[in-house]
C-alpha cells in the first residue's frame, strides 16, 4: 500500500470556511470563503494501464476501478462504488469527458476535514484528486477550470447539485486571505483578513441529515422567485440581479415561502458587497455585524439553521471580543464561523465550549483557523 510520506506524488487539498455569502453561489452572487488549514492529504504512484486502486486510510477501505468503465459507477468486481470513491471516480469521469486521458495509479488518502460539517470535505477530495492526476499527467489546466470540472463531477456523477464556491475555494485559496469570488463573472480577488482578528470554527457535532433534499428545495424556490419576478423585472437572470430596493417594490407578488427565500438571497448579496469593502478598509467590527445579520437571515428567512447552531451563535455573541458569528456552509448542522479579537481567542474558545455544553449538553470542537493556500503538490 502507498504510504503518504514516501510516495512519489503527494498533494494537500484544504477544506474551506465561508465567511459570508451563503446560498448565493447558485444565484450568481458573490461569496467570501477562505481555504483553511484542515486538509486532505493524498499520495500516489502511477501504474501502467487503466486501473485505479484507492485506499481510504481513515475508513480502512480500498477499491479498484477501471478508467474505461467509469460510467458504470462500479468497481472492477461489478460492486457499486462506495460513496467515498464516487468523488475521485467522478473527477476522473469528468476529466476524461473533457479529453484528458488519465493513467492508472495506486493512491492513498487521509483527511482531517470533518465530514458533513460544512467545511467542504468532499470538495477537498475532488480538488485533491484532480491536482494529483494533473501532477501525474503533467497537463496544463488553470485552477478555475479545474474547480469547475470538480463541481461538474459532484453535480453529474455524485448527484449533488452544489454551486461552485467550495471547489473554487479549495483550488484557489490564498494564505491569510478570504476570496471575493463573483460566481457569475468568475472574477475573483484575495482580500486580506482583518488584522488583529482571529477566525474561529466551532463544530456543533450535529450532522446534516436533511441536507440534500432541503438544499434542492431552496434552489427550486430561488428559481421560482426569478421566474415570477421576471414579469415585473424582465431583465433579471438570477436573484443576484435584484437590488434590495427593487425587491421591496415587487416582493409582495411572491408566495410567502418563496418571498422569504428570495429576501435572504437579495440581502445576502448586498451584505457580501459591503463586507468585501469592510475587509479592504480593515473594518472588522462592521464585518462582524454583517455576519450576525447573515446568520439571522439564514435562521429566519432561509430556514437552514438548527437550534444548536443558533445556540453557538448566541453564546458567541455574549462572549468578550466576539465581533461576529454565523453558521457556515449549507446549514442543518455542521459549523459556525466566528470573528474574534485575537487577544480574546483562547478565552472565547473556552467560553464557547462551556456555554454549548451547558445549553445543549454537547461537546463542541472549537479551534482557531488559518486561511490557507489552495491545493498544492508537495515536493
Ligand atoms: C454547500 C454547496 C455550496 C453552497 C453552500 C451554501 O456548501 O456545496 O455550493 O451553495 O452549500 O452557501
Amino acid at each position: 500500500m502507498i504510504t503518504i510520506e514516501t510516495a512519489p506524488y503527494r498533494v494537500v487539498a484544504p477544506g474551506r470556511v465561508n465567511l459570508l455569502g451563503e446560498h448565493v453561489d447558485y444565484n450568481d452572487g458573490a461569496v467570501l470563503p477562505a481555504a483553511i488549514d484542515r486538509s486532505v492529504r493524498l499520495a500516489a504512484e502511477p501504474l501502467p494501464g487503466r486501473l485505479v486502486t484507492l485506499h481510504a486510510l481513515d475508513l480502512d477501505q480500498q477499491v479498484t476501478f477501471d478508467l474505461d468503465q467509469l460510467e458504470r459507477r462500479q468497481d472492477v468486481h461489478g460492486t457499486p462504488l462506495p460513496s467515498w470513491a464516487r468523488y475521485p471516480a467522478g473527477v476522473a469521469w469528468v476529466l476524461e469527458q473533457h479529453g484528458i486521458r488519465l493513467q492508472g495509479m495506486e493512491a492513498s488518502f487521509t483527511s482531517n476535514v470533518p465530514m458533513g460539517a460544512g467545511l467542504s470535505s468532499s470538495a477537498a477530495v475532488e480538488v485533491g484528486f484532480a491536482v494529483l492526476w494533473q501532477a501525474l499527467g503533467g497537463w496544463e489546466l488553470d485552477r478555475l477550470t479545474l474547480a469547475r470540472l470538480c463541481q461538474e463531477a459532484e453535480n453529474h456523477y455524485v448527484g449533488v447539485n452544489c454551486g461552485l464556491m467550495d471547489q473554487f475555494a479549495c483550488a484557489n485559496g490564498v494564505a491569510g486571505h478570504a476570496l471575493h469570488f463573483d460566481t457569475r463573472t468568475l472574477l475573483w480577488r484575495p482580500v486580506p483578513l482583518p488584522a488583529g482578528a482571529a477566525i474561529i470554527i466551532a463544530d456543533s457535532k450535529m450532522r446534516r441529515s436533511l441536507a440534500t433534499s432541503a438544499y434542492n428545495e431552496r434552489r427550486a424556490a430561488c428559481e421560482e422567485a426569478v421566474r415570477l419576478l421576471q414579469a415585473k423585472l424582465p431583465n433579471i437572470r438570477a436573484l443576484r440581479d435584484v437590488s434590495p430596493e427593487e425587491f421591496a417594490h415587487v416582493s409582495h407578488q411572491l408566495p410567502a415561502t418563496v418571498r422569504k427565500r428570495a429576501q435572504h438571497v437579495v440581502d445576502e448579496c448586498a451584505r457580501v458587497d459591503e463586507a468585501a469593502q469592510c475587509l479592504e478598509n480593515g473594518d472588522a467590527a462592521r464585518f462582524g455585524q454583517l455576519m450576525f445579520a447573515g446568520h439571522a437571515s439564514l435562521r429566519d428567512l432561509y430556514e437552514v439553521s438548527i437550534p444548536e447552531l443558533d445556540a453557538l451563535v448566541e453564546i458567541a455573541g455574549s462572549l468578550p471580543g466576539c465581533l461576529g458569528a454565523r453558521l457556515s456552509g449549507a446549514g442543518f448542522g455542521g459549523c459556525t464561523v466566528n470573528l474574534v479579537e485575537e487577544a480574546y481567542a483562547d478565552q472565547f474558545i473556552a467560553g464557547l465550549i462551556e456555554g454549548y455544553a451547558q445549553r445543549c449538553n454537547k461537546q463542541a470542537e472549537v479551534y482557531l483557523c488559518h486561511a490557507s493556500n489552495g491545493a498544492w503538490v508537495e515536493s
